[in-house]
């Protein structure tokens, strides 16, 4: 059998960093546990427009499409801000989202006992908090057509569509309900069926899903706003959460910072099973490519070390693997190693990028 393969997509800013950190656990798999990898590497977002002059070449597109999962840190920065819409880097991303039909989003929300007290909130509300937020991720607002800047008589109008079908809610449904059958049988579906109709098909979807093929799992449905508020004044309410496109994007960054720490979250982005029966899967951390600190060496590595603990989970069956790499970032927190953006107001002298690599694969080496 041949090696598993990897597509490692760095991108821009802090993204390369972050990234070198993934490559030596890599390495570190293949030489201390025997498990190698075929990685290959590319371009997306702004350092591929640079060079080819658009934000994903199609070569790479097809790498992405041939590969067992791939891996990307990070894209966008200020200097592509007055780009044309079509190039922006960002559409790199959403292109590799479209394409691989990549249309569940996990994002979980784990709160670390060690850095319980970074979040905003309070210590009480947040210590212990784990939750999954799982966003549809190629349909809704960011692709519905029309949409467009347009002229209408002596003034212009911007139009996005919200757009949903039946089988691309259901899709979504279901990768949601068998991740709440693995974890407490829960599930909050989030839309806003007050005002939007394709909130009401949204609802009227999952309940049918959920009660004909998921009767074991408990499902409840929230105005994505008042889902806003209750992932503020009481998150651990929740278990999975599964919401569209857009207001994913929102709520999982708000989820993101209960945790206090945006550096930490990792994600996957999950297709339909390909021919060995694992899905499509892109990796990516939460944050985005940092442009104001990239270049540093002051970046966190952990979300970036933590989406390669998920394709070991989901893309390459190595959980035990995955738990061994999660341990060993938790080990690190608790014994008080810290990048920068986890530096409390107690103070202390931060680690660098490579520091943190270095802390993780010694607590790697630990665990042996
Ligand atoms: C995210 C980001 C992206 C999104 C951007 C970079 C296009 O905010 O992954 O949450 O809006 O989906
Ligand atoms: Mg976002």
């Amino acid at each position: 059998m041949s090696n598993p393969s990897l597509l490692i997509l760095p991108g821009d800013g802090i993204g390369p960093e972050v990234m070198a950190e993934v490559r030596r656990v890599i390495d570190w798999l293949g030489a201390k546990r025997g498990i190698v990898f075929d990685v290959s590497e590319g371009l997306v977002g702004g350092c591929a427009y640079d060079k080819y002059g658009t934000p994903l070449h199609d070569d790479t597109m097809a790498q992405a499409q041939a590969v067992d999962a791939v891996l990307l840190g990070a894209v966008g920065g200020p200097q592509y801000d007055n780009l044309d819409f079509s190039v922006k880097p960002e559409r790199g991303l959403l292109r590799l989202r479209k394409e691989m039909d990549l249309f569940a989003n996990l994002r979980p929300a784990q709160c670390f006992d060690a850095l319980a007290d970074f979040s905003s909130l309070k210590k009480d509300v947040v210590a212990g908090l784990d939750i999954m937020i799982v966003r549809e991720l190629t349909s809704g607002v960011y692709f519905g057509e029309p949409r467009g800047i347009f002229t209408e008589g002596n003034e212009r109008v911007g139009i996005n569509t919200q757009r949903y079908t039946e089988s691309e809610i259901a899709r979504v449904a279901r990768a949601a309900l068998e991740l709440a059958r693995k974890r407490s049988k829960k599930l909050c579906s989030m839309e806003k069926a007050n005002v939007m109709e394709s909130g009401v098909l949204w609802r009227d979807v999952v309940s049918k899903i959920a009660a004909e093929e998921y009767p074991d799992i408990a499902v409840s449905h929230m105005y994505a706003d008042n889902g806003a508020m209750q992932l503020v004044r009481a998150p651990k309410q929740f278990d999975v959460i599964v919401t569209d496109n857009l207001f994913g994007d929102i709520l999982s960054d708000c989820a993101a910072m209960l945790t206090g720490s945006l550096g930490m979250l990792p994600s996957a982005s999950l297709g339909a099973p390909m021919k060995n029966g694992r899905p499509k899967a892109l990796y990516e951390p939460v944050h985005g490519s940092a442009p104001d600190i990239a270049g540093q060496g002051k970046a966190n590595p952990i979300a970036c070390i933590l989406s390669f603990a998920m394709a070991l989970r989901y893309s390459f069956d190595l959980g035990a693997e995955a738990d061994r790499l999660e341990k060993a970032v938790e080990k690190v927190l608790a014994d008080g190693v810290r990048t920068a953006d986890l530096m409390g107001p107690e103070g202390g002298v931060p680690v660098s990028t490579t520091g943190m690599g270095d802390a993780v694969l010694a607590a790697l080496d630990a665990s042996l």
